[in-house]
């Protein structure tokens, strides 16, 4: 028996793995995290499979569930939403699995911030502008870590990719202003991928008030930094005729055999 911890991917069914469709359509037991798992994503479970919400559960009850199966030598479909291993609340499950002894396997997913960033149509990271990408949240009623306040995390100036906190805007562009600028591009893609997505884009002085317009509450993707919108930036290392690599050598290098062979 073993658990199988899935990414369900952002939204669009056809964004699941293929690895995670082939393992929901083959586990008796299914256990989904609610309503941000799409329907055709579930519905790839085979007919007679026990399908569970496991939204209005607790961690013991989902570790009941897991045990029962364990028990009648089930395997479980445990499907996230997003990426698993991001903002997914699946370590504390792995843990309990690991002290239970029941062994699990994990499929990544396409997460909910390079979604975003498709919808957008914008690389995070750019030559010269952004090389780091900053996958974090807001403080809110999880406490941050101590050193990874955002108003730190700023003085980088990296791409942000914020997760959970379209309610605390306000907080977000105070603690960001001082580094990146009033006029630094913002974007917030709420449901990345649903047939329902919304983009609205701005910048840290006004996208508070065009969020707020927008009336959105709820799982969107913030996303912040200069390469949001940056056309002035220089070509990557990896397409110039100049520079060798593993699967292509430059021109001078090309040249330079050449001269040698000619020698
Ligand atoms: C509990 S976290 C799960 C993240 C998920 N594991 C992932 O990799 O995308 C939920 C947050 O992810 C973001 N999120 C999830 N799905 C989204 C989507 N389709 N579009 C925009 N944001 C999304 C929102 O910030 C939401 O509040």
């Amino acid at each position: 028996m073993r658990v199988y911890i899935i990414g369900a991917g952002p939204g669009d069914p056809k964004l699941l793995t293929l690895r995670g469709a082939e393992l929901i359509a083959s586990c008796p037991i299914v256990l989904y995290t609610g309503s941000l798992v799409p329907n055709e994503v579930i519905a790839h479970a085979r007919p007679d499979a026990k399908v569970m919400d496991s939204s209005g559960m607790t961690l013991e009850q989902i570790v009941d569930v897991i045990v029962a199966a364990c028990d009648a030598d089930q395997d479980v479909a445990r499907v996230h939403t997003g990426d698993p291993l991001i903002f997914g609340s699946t370590a504390e499950q792995m843990r309990r699995l690991s002290e239970l002894g029941i062994s699990y396997e994990i499929v990544p997913g396409v997460s909910s911030f390079t979604a975003a960033a498709a919808a957008l149509g914008r690389e995070l990271t750019l030559p010269e502008l952004s090389q780091t990408v900053i996958l974090t949240r807001a403080e809110g009623r999880t406490p941050m870590p101590p050193r990874e306040k955002l108003e730190d995390l700023a003085r980088h100036q990296a791409t942000l990719a914020l997760f959970l906190s379209i309610t605390l805007l306000k907080d977000v562009t105070r603690a960001l202003l001082p580094s990146y600028g009033a006029d630094c591009p913002v974007a917030v893609v709420h449901k990345a991928s649903w047939p329902d997505q919304v983009i609205v884009t701005g910048t840290l002085s006004d996208i508070e008030g065009k969020v707020k317009a927008a009336k959105l509450h709820s799982t969107s993707m913030v996303l912040v930094g200069r390469v949001l919108t940056a056309t002035e930036f220089a070509n990557s290392r990896l397409y110039d005729p100049e520079f060798t690599h593993r699967f292509r050598k430059g021109v001078t290098a090309t040249r330079k055999q050449g001269d040698v062979r000619a020698d």
